[in-house]
């Protein structure tokens, strides 16, 4: 009797320990950028501040090979602090906003450590939350999707169309490696499939690796359909000709 109690709880214990470990198995990241007004196309309320001029950061995802997702929510006890990345909060209300009025400012960058930056502390660059945001602005900034893409002819229009593997092909031209890009169907106003967001994935040493690891396209862009990358504010250029 006892014996059976003790074998149920070591059983209980060791699955819940092989299963902690597996867990936080993983291999690479997804560092994951959207374009606002496909984001748009999900929620209502949705606002694109005018300080937007290009694409935003969705995050930087701990991502495993054999699994479809890589390890969330790693540290419960490694909650969100906005006091810890104060120095990064206008920087990130302009590459990294919440796009969604009704809710808190702060809970689109509370949602992406808790989930994923917890999961990425193993790592040296991304060891804690101060880092983990630094190196989601650092990334942005040097993985300029406006940028990659404008170099390879596709910029935002309201008329020109885009095929899924045209797209591909100039992302491998530009990086080198295979990113993958995803498409939202806007229900709203167009009715047509609007790029969403480019995923680069990178290792460790964030070294630009392909992303479709499986071998084979993962994109939910259509296949044999064009899709649409339109500008952001209409009637403002795209890109801001002060800077240039
Ligand atoms: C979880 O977070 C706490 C608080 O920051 C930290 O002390 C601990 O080392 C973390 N645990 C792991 C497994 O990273
Ligand atoms: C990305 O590139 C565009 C076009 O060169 C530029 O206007 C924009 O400021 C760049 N964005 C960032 C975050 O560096
Ligand atoms: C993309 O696919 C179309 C047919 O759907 C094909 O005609 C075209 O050559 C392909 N382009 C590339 C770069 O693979």
């Amino acid at each position: 009797m006892k014996m059976a109690r003790f074998l149920v709880i070591s059983i209980v214990f060791l699955f819940g320990f092989i299963n902690m470990c597996t867990a936080k198995e993983w291999s690479y990241f997804t560092y994951a950028q959207q374009w606002p007004l496909a984001v748009c196309t999900e929620h209502d309320p949705c606002v694109i501040p005018q300080s937007m001029v290009g694409w935003g950061i969705h995050g930087l995802w701990p991502s495993a090979d054999s699994l479809s997702k890589g390890p969330e929510n790693c540290n419960k006890s490694w909650p969100f602090d906005i006091k810890s990345i104060e120095s990064l909060v206008p920087d990130l209300k302009k590459y990294w906003p919440n796009l969604y009025p009704d809710t808190k400012e702060n809970s689109f960058w509370e949602h992406e450590w808790e989930k994923h930056g917890t999961c990425a502390t193993s790592v040296p660059a991304t060891s804690n939350e101060l880092k983990y945001f630094q190196m989601g602005l650092m990334l942005h900034a040097k993985y300029n999707i406006t940028k990659i893409l404008m170099n390879q002819g596709i910029l935002p229009s309201n008329t020109a169309r885009y095929m899924t593997n045209e797209t591909e092909s100039a992302l491998k031209r530009e990086l080198g490696v295979e990113a993958m890009i995803e498409c939202a169907y806007d229900k709203k106003k167009t009715q047509k499939q609007l790029l969403y967001e480019v995923f680069i994935c990178m290792n460790k040493d964030f070294k630009l690796i392909d992303c479709n690891r499986e071998g084979e396209s993962q994109t939910t862009c259509p296949k044999h359909e064009p899709f649409f990358y339109p500008p952001l504010h209409p009637g403002q250029p795209m890109i801001d000709i002060s800077v240039i």
